[in-house]
Formats: C-alpha cells, sequence, structure tokens
C-alpha cells in the first residue's frame, strides 16, 4: 500500500472504513461491526481518510434500483483508485443486503472484492476479514441465513444518549414492491430477556433513549413460542430504571394491537411520534401491494392513537408511482397526507426489485409520471413540515442532548439533540463543558425554526 501521512506504519495493515447505506438496521450492523473489528485490533479511519484504509467495507442497501447502482459505483471507483495508486492489497468487503442479493456474483463483477456477507452473514465478517488480512490470496463469502436470530457478542463501553437495539431479523409480510424479505430473511424474534440485557447495559453505558428496531416491530413474537409478544416487551423495556425515553421503528399499520395503542397513553417514557408506513392513500393501490389494511383502518389506527397520546404526531412513507396507480389513485395519496398532517415523510418513485411481485404487474407508470407526483407529494410535505416546526417558536421543550452540532458557533458550543416528538433541536451551549453534554435533558424555549430543524435556548438546569 502507498503510505499514508497522517497513519503510522504499524497500522496500516488494520486499518477500516466502514460505508453504510440504507436504513437504521445497517447503521446498527455498522455500528456493531466497527466495534468488533476494534476488539481484535483494528482501527476505524475518519471519512477524510476512507480512501487510505487498508479495509473498505460497504454495508448496502437494495431497496430501490438507485442505491443499488451507487454500490456498484463505489466499488468501480475505489477498484480504479487502488488500479491508479497501486494499492494492491486493500481489502475491499461488501456487505448488507446487495451482498445478499448479488452474492459471489459480486465477485465476478469486481475482482478487487475479497469478502462478501450477507445480513445474517455479518456476524462472521470480523473473524473473515482477519484472516483475509491475513492473508493475501484468500476471498471469502458468508451468505447463509440462520434459522434463528443471530445474536452477536457485543462490548459496549459508552452508549449514544439515544441508542437502538434490534429486536427482530427479517420479515414475512412480503409486499408486493419489497425486497426486504429476499435479502433479511424470514422474521426472527430475539429472546426478549437479550433486548432486554442489552438495554440494560446501554443505559448502564449512558444511554438515557433507546429505540427498539425492527422491519415490522408489531410482529414481534409471532414467529415462535416462548416470546412475549409486542406490547408486553414494550412495557418491559419501557421499565427498566434509568430509561427516560423510548422509541420503536417500523410499524407495519395491520399489526398494531390495542394494546400497543394503550401504551402510548400508559408509558410516561414511550415517545409521542410514531412512524406509521402508509404507502398509498388508495384502497386499489394498497390491495396491490398486500398491505392488508385499507384507508379506512388506517384512518381509524390514527384517531385512536390520538385518543391514547392526544398531542402524538405521525411521519410515513409513501411510494407513488406504483403499478396501476392513477392520478386519481395519487390524488387519495394526497387527500390522506393532508388528512393525517404528517410532520415528516419518506416518499420514493415505485422501483422494480428482483423477485418482488409488483415486478410483473401490468400497467407500470412512466417514470417522468412518477416523479412528478413525487415532487407534487414533496412540494406539501415541505410547506408541512415547515408550518409544523414554525408553531413550536415560543414553546418550552425537554432536549436529550445527543452529538455536537455540525456548525461552528462563535457564541459558545455547538450542541444537537432532540425533543420527545423528535424535532431536532440546535442549541448553543456555554463553552468549555463540551464532555459534559451529550446525554444530558436539557430544558429550552424554541427561538427558530429552518426546513428540517428548531433552534433552542437554554433555559434552566440540565439534568
Ligand atoms: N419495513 C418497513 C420499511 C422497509 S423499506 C415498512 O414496512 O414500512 C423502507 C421504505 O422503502 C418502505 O416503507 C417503502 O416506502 C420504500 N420501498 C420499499 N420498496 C420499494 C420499492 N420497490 N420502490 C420504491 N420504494 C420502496
Ligand atoms: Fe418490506 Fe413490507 Fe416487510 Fe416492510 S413490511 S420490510 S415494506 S415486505
Ligand atoms: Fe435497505 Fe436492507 Fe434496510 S434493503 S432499507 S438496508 S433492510
Amino acid at each position: 500500500m502507498v503510505p499514508s501521512p497522517g497513519l503510522p506504519d504499524d497500522m496500516l495493515d488494520r486499518t477500516f472504513y466502514i460505508l453504510t447505506f440504507g436504513c437504521q438496521m445497517n447503521d446498527n450492523d455498522s455500528n456493531w461491526l466497527a466495534r468488533a473489528l476494534e476488539s481484535r485490533g483494528f482501527r476505524r479511519v475518519s471519512s477524510d481518510n476512507a480512501d487510505e484504509a487498508a479495509v473498505r467495507i460497504l454495508n448496502t442497501c437494495s431497496v430501490r434500483d438507485k442505491p443499488e447502482q451507487k454500490v456498484y459505483s463505489e466499488i468501480g471507483r475505489i477498484a480504479h483508485r487502488c488500479k491508479v495508486l497501486g494499492q494492491e492489497d486493500v481489502v475491499v468487503a461488501v456487505g448488507g443486503c446487495v451482498a445478499q442479493q448479488v452474492g459471489d456474483e459480486l465477485f465476478r463483477r469486481f475482482p478487487i472484492v475479497r469478502l462478501v456477507f450477507g445480513t445474517d452473514g455479518i456476524s462472521r465478517a470480523p473473524e473473515a476479514i482477519e484472516r483475509i488480512v491475513e492473508n493475501p490470496s484468500l476471498k471469502m463469502s458468508c451468505l447463509d441465513f440462520s434459522d434463528d436470530y443471530v445474536e452477536r457478542p457485543d462490548a459496549i463501553d459508552r452508549a449514544p444518549a439515544a441508542s437502538f437495539v434490534n429486536i427482530m431479523q427479517g420479515c414475512d409480510n412480503f409486499c408486493a414492491y419489497c425486497i426486504v424479505p429476499f435479502v433479511r430473511g424470514r422474521q426472527r424474534s430475539r429472546e426478549a430477556g437479550q433486548i432486554l440485557d442489552e438495554c440494560r447495559k446501554l443505559i448502564d453505558k449512558g444511554a438515557r433513549e433507546i429505540t427498539l428496531l425492527g422491519q415490522n416491530v408489531n410482529s414481534y413474537g409471532l414467529d415462535g413460542a416462548g416470546h412475549p409478544g409486542f406490547a408486553k416487551l414494550l412495557r418491559q423495556v419501557a421499565s427498566l430504571p434509568g430509561l427516560l425515553r423510548l422509541r420503536f421503528v417500523t410499524s407495519h399499520p395491520k399489526d398494531i394491537a390495542p394494546e400497543v395503542v394503550r401504551a402510548f397513553g400508559e408509558l410516561e417514557n414511550l415517545c409521542p411520534r410514531l412512524h406509521l408506513p402508509l404507502q398509498s392513500g388508495s384502497d386499489k393501490i394498497l390491495k396491490s401491494m398486500g398491505r392488508h389494511y385499507t384507508v379506512g383502518q388506517y384512518r381509524e389506527t390514527i384517531r385512536e392513537l390520538r385518543k391514547a397520546r392526544p398531542d402524538i404526531i405521525f411521519t410515513t412513507d409513501m411510494i407513488v408511482g406504483f403499478p396501476g396507480e392513477t392520478e386519481d389513485d395519487f390524488l387519495q395519496s394526497m387527500d390522506m397526507m393532508r388528512e393525517v398532517g404528517f410532520a415528516a415523510s419518506f416518499s420514493f418513485v415505485y422501483s422494480d426489485r428482483p423477485g418482488a411481485r409488483a415486478v410483473d404487474f401490468p400497467f407500470k407508470i412512466p417514470r417522468e409520471t412518477g416523479l412528478e407526483r413525487l415532487s407534487r407529494l414533496q412540494a406539501w410535505q415541505i410547506q408541512a413540515s415547515t408550518s409544523i416546526l414554525n408553531e413550536m417558536i415560543g414553546k418550552h421543550e425537554v432536549v436529550l442532548i445527543e452529538e455536537p452540532g455540525q456548525r461552528e458557533d462563535p457564541a459558545g458550543e455547538a450542541w444537537q439533540g432532540r425533543t420527545g416528538h423528535g424535532h431536532t433541536v440546535h442549541v448553543t451551549l456555554p463553552p468549555g463543558a463540551r464532555s459534559n453534554w451529550a446525554g444530558k435533558m436539557l430544558p429550552v424555549r424554541i427561538i427558530g425554526a429552518s426546513k428540517h430543524s428548531l433552534k433552542g435556548r437554554q433555559e434552566g438546569e440540565p439534568w
């Protein structure tokens, strides 16, 4: 390898960088992989030094064609750079959902790739990386799915103030457009005891907020005997001493049980914000997507949740341009967005995914039509989100401080965190106490709003 100015010589072959695409599950997986490699003596480099790392890991997403293509262009870029610089011994490892989807074919397409690991196979990636680094002619793949939830040994020194805990792997829903069940495998719930142990450990190491993660957390436990069910698990986690805030993602509207709805009114630390993907506001399209709820049922769920917790806010995912979506179907989606008044939404143009049923559906929508609908939907969302944030100016909030802010702040130290409703708030805090702010609950007055976040001023003592 070409020596890099910033890195001592003896570290060169054990530095790594992970580029993560996709959802919070991938983020969580990458964070685990980084800790696992560090515990084997590897050293993570910052994004500025990514192109100098001896091991370059891509944890990939395959949910739409665009993120998949991004992966290929990034591998191509790395291969080209390594060739030009003569960095022949760089280890490129591709993991996650694209790796699971494409498998060993990646070795043929990109000879620079030395390791391919899937979404379950990630548990074996640290050992595989170590072997490959030590043996320059070795290539390996870890692509098998496991029948059970795969526990991964973890050594956490310090937990982020807002931490994430996996409660299940995979998904059994097979929505007509979705590749996730193919690349993450069937649903496997994690033992409640393991979940609670990890939560306790994180709280002990500084976490004050926990988000429970899964593709469809509401169906937690339904895949096997011996699991408590999601509502019960939620109560068990909520009652852990020291946990100030609890969230969960993602919920499938068809599975949200009445006990989970009630929990929003009963559990004080359960935050009043719920991500509830609607996908479409047309019953015809929902049926063809295989979502198993109607707009009326979704509306009723929202009504019940508001009854249980009047200040709850909602966010959602929407797909436009699904096969067969007429202008009228799309307008029904817009109507539903307005009716619920989502605080934020992630919206996408439908994309064909290999293996998903919708690939073979007739009446595909031209890309330009999809893009045009997407821009109308997003224009509405921007103005709706902005007005929700603007209405918060003058209000008193408690912000859980998570990390230093990205912007330089001449008036003090820039920090950021979130309110219970999940709004990001930037604050300027007195300099000199930087290490003390992460994890603090800070009372603030909201004094400004921009497109995606709020500005706050400290008003009271943190705890
Ligand atoms: N498990 C979650 C979301 C998984 S994927 C759920 O059920 O809601 C995240 C989002 O990507 C989905 O909610 C959907 O809006 C979008 N998505 C998934 N497959 C897609 C596809 N083929 N084309 C466009 N958007 C898609
Ligand atoms: Fe995909 Fe549907 Fe499963 Fe979500 S619930 S991951 S959209 S198949
Ligand atoms: Fe993408 Fe895989 Fe998540 S496909 S959205 S990284 S589960």
